[in-house]
């Protein structure tokens, strides 16, 4: 039996139907994360544990800190408790205890603690991923929309990335669970394309058919302006971590995904199609 946590969010909604048509029995974890009696009656019986639950999307470093760090902390203490056999959590590309960027850090923080459980691990650690509701490409789209006639692009817009299809992040999660050679394996995973941000977002803008002018913000910019436009937002669309992609650059080997799971993961202009539909104006005021 399988518990997932986090089982509504992005990746969640990606995964829960995954595992049924492989075969899975898998439920959601329906409590908080700092909640131990909920995880402990939870936990009972479950032999596997998925972990996606996050507040990265808050983009508050006070939540990040309890609901990531201390909620995870929480869920180690008492699936270890409950004797649980595999620990499968979701990092991020670039995760470092010693990170100067605080998700980035966050998540080398649970690394550690996972790593150091010892409960049987697999961490898959993945660069961003995109696809249909996602708060990466949607808002691409949805900020070049209302910065007409423009698009801004930080740095130029130099800077490379490996997005990941989310679809394909969770057929990686569902393989692991068959692969006992993963056990107590931290992998990165990436998209099998590198694209500078600039050549992304023209193949963003190509979709719905959006001209706009490339317009280059220096990077000494990006923190401030950041900090003027979202801290006073409670819940912001744009998570504050989300100018981190333009300082720490996801770059790693295309064949991560071949290589570790035996397939080729889809490629950017195959996927975005969900770009086109109606109202992703809107994008940014949803969160
Ligand atoms: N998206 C990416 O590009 C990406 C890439 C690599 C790694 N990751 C990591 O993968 C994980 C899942 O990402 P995602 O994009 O699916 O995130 P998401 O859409 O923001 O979903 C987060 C999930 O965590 C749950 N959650 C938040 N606070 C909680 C709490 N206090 N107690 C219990 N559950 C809580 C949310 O449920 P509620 O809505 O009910 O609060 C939601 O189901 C995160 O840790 C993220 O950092 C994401």
């Amino acid at each position: 039996m399988i518990l997932v946590t986090g089982a509504t969010g992005f990746i969640g909604r990606s995964l829960m139907p995954r595992l049924e048509q492989a075969g899975f029995s898998a439920r959601a974890y329906q409590g908080r994360m700092n909640d131990p009696i909920r995880l402990r009656a939870e936990l009972d019986g479950i032999t596997t544990v998925i972990h996606l639950a996050g507040s990265e999307a808050r983009g508050r470093d006070r939540l990040l800190h309890h609901v990531d760090v201390d909620g995870s902390e929480r869920l180690v203490e008492e699936a270890r408790r409950a004797g649980v056999q595999r620990l499968i959590f979701a990092s991020r590309f670039g995760a470092d205890p010693a990170s100067m960027h605080a998700l980035l850090q966050t998540k080398g923080q649970i690394e550690r603690m996972i790593q150091r459980s010892g409960i049987p691990y697999t961490i898959l650690r993945s660069t961003s991923l995109y696809g249909r509701n996602d708060r990466f490409l949607e808002l691409i789209v949805s900020l070049a929309i209302w910065s007409w006639p423009f698009v801004w692009l930080p740095g130029g817009g130099k800077m490379a990335l490996q997005p990941l299809w989310v679809e394909d992040f969770a057929r990686c999660l569902v393989l692991s669970l068959s692969r006992p050679d993963l056990i107590n394996k931290t992998i990165t995973v990436a998209g099998a394309e590198r694209l500078r941000y600039v050549n992304l977002v023209q193949l963003l803008l190509d979709v719905p058919g959006y001209r706009r002018a490339p317009l280059p913000v220096p990077m000494l910019l990006l923190r401030p302006l950041n900090r003027l436009t979202l801290y006073w937002w409670y819940w912001p669309p744009v998570s504050r971590y989300f100018m981190d992609r333009f300082f720490v650059p996801e770059v790693t080997p295309h064949d991560t995904v071949l290589r570790q799971f035996g397939f080729q993961p889809a490629r950017v202009r195959d996927t975005i199609s969900y770009l086109r539909r109606p109202g992703l104006a809107l994008r940014i005021f949803r969160r």
